[in-house]
């Protein structure tokens, strides 16, 4: 009890405001959610507002083409989220009329949505008491009992235990009429009513603590409403970041004029393939095949554990920034090195990127070069 009020005393004067706080519908706690799995919040609120300009509604989801909805998501990463979101929307107006469901065991059915997402789903959107254990929960936790962190399934049941111990029983006073809301499909809204939906906010503010005050490596505990409850004041020990791998990538920018447009040429990546499926990218180049040419551009794109230290060779001359003086005999070699393979390369017009699957490194890559608009978001897992 005590825990709980310092540490909804705490959240209701230092929550963040986010996009997807104070809102009634279901379906944008939901994106919200799926968007936030393993994503920085910082890197999620413009695309959050985005994909919802777009698709405003679930039934617009479920409608929309999968390619539109790559497209919303494009350098946000692990697109298979977004995939798997949308085939949920289609399955959810096709068998379920509609409407998303209430509680975190019927969540778990759906593909997409783990334990974690459906516990924060079921208490944000729904009101039911289930707790919420991600890394930040996972984290705070441990510190505040002064226990290992371990990996056994006996640990991690007695970790979710005592985050279910810690979730206030009763909720969501005003619940059934947001879900009344939601089925009359009602688009989100700040509620009129004063929303109280103890379950939620308790499962929001323990991400809070963990994401702004009971941080990895350097937490912040004179400002922690709990300190005076934790066992080790953050002296817990957490586990060393996992080793950095480097790469180095090559890749090729060629650009061509067909009348008023440019066009550049894209390459498509194979359905079945393991990452980034279905997406379009910049032509990869052997790395053997560049020899000692100087690229157009280099730089670092970091992608969870590994560091790509990418070169972009450019072929032609249309703007300053891809400027290239490669002799005729290297270009000759790229272009075999291009054609060497079964590849999928297609000429695109550049007024039509923002609506093509991207990968976030080609997305990246063409906003640096000015070929396609400035980025209007950063990517979450990258840094340069
Ligand atoms: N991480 C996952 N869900 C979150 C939420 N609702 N608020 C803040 N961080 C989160």
């Amino acid at each position: 009890m005590v825990f709980r009020r310092r540490l909804m005393k705490w959240y209701r004067a230092n929550a963040r405001v986010l996009p997807w706080r104070g809102i009634t519908d279901p379906y944008r706690t939901w994106v919200s959610e799926i968007m936030l799995q393993q994503t920085r919040v910082a890197a999620v609120i413009d695309y959050y507002n985005e994909f919802l300009r777009r698709f405003p509604t679930l039934v617009s989801l479920a409608l929309a083409e999968e390619e539109d909805v790559l497209a919303a998501w494009s350098g946000l990463g692990y697109y298979n989220r977004a995939r798997l979101l949308h085939k949920s929307a289609q399955f959810i107006v096709e068998e379920l009329q509609g409407y998303l469901p209430p509680s975190a065991a019927e969540l778990l059915t759906l593909p997409g949505i783990g334990e974690y997402t459906a516990a924060a789903i079921a208490s944000i959107a729904f009101g039911e008491s289930v707790a919420v254990v991600d890394g930040n929960v996972e984290r705070v936790i441990l510190r505040l009992s002064g226990r290992a962190s371990e990996t056994t399934a006996a640990a991690r049941a007695q970790l979710r235990a005592q985050a279910q111990a810690l979730m206030p029983k009763s909720t969501a006073k005003h619940w059934p009429q947001n879900q009344a809301n939601a089925r009359r499909g009602t688009k989100a809204k700040k509620s009129s009513v004063p929303m109280e939906n103890a379950a939620g906010d308790h499962n929001q503010a323990m991400m809070e603590l963990g994401a702004t005050i009971c941080l990895v490596r350097a937490p912040l505990c004179r400002e922690c409403p709990v300190r005076d409850l934790c066992l080790t004041r953050g002296e817990h020990v957490t586990p060393a970041r996992a080793p950095q791998r480097s790469l180095p990538l090559a890749c090729l920018l060629d650009l061509r004029k067909r009348g008023p447009a440019t066009e550049v040429l894209l390459e498509l990546r194979p359905a079945d393939a393991a990452v980034m499926p279905a997406m379009y990218e910049l032509p990869s180049l052997p790395i053997e095949s560049v020899g000692t040419l100087e690229p157009a551009l280099r730089l670092r794109h970091s992608i969870t554990n590994t560091n790509y230290y990418v070169q972009v060779y450019s072929l032609r001359r249309h703007t300053s920034a891809t400027r290239s003086n490669y002799t005729l005999a290297a270009a000759k070699r790229l272009h075999k090195a291009l054609s060497s393979d079964s590849r999928e390369l297609k000429w695109t017009r550049t007024a039509s990127l923002a609506s093509l699957p991207l990968t976030g490194l080609a997305r990246k890559i063409l906003q640096r070069l000015q070929i396609m608009d400035a980025a209007r978001l950063l990517s979450p897992q990258e840094s340069d």
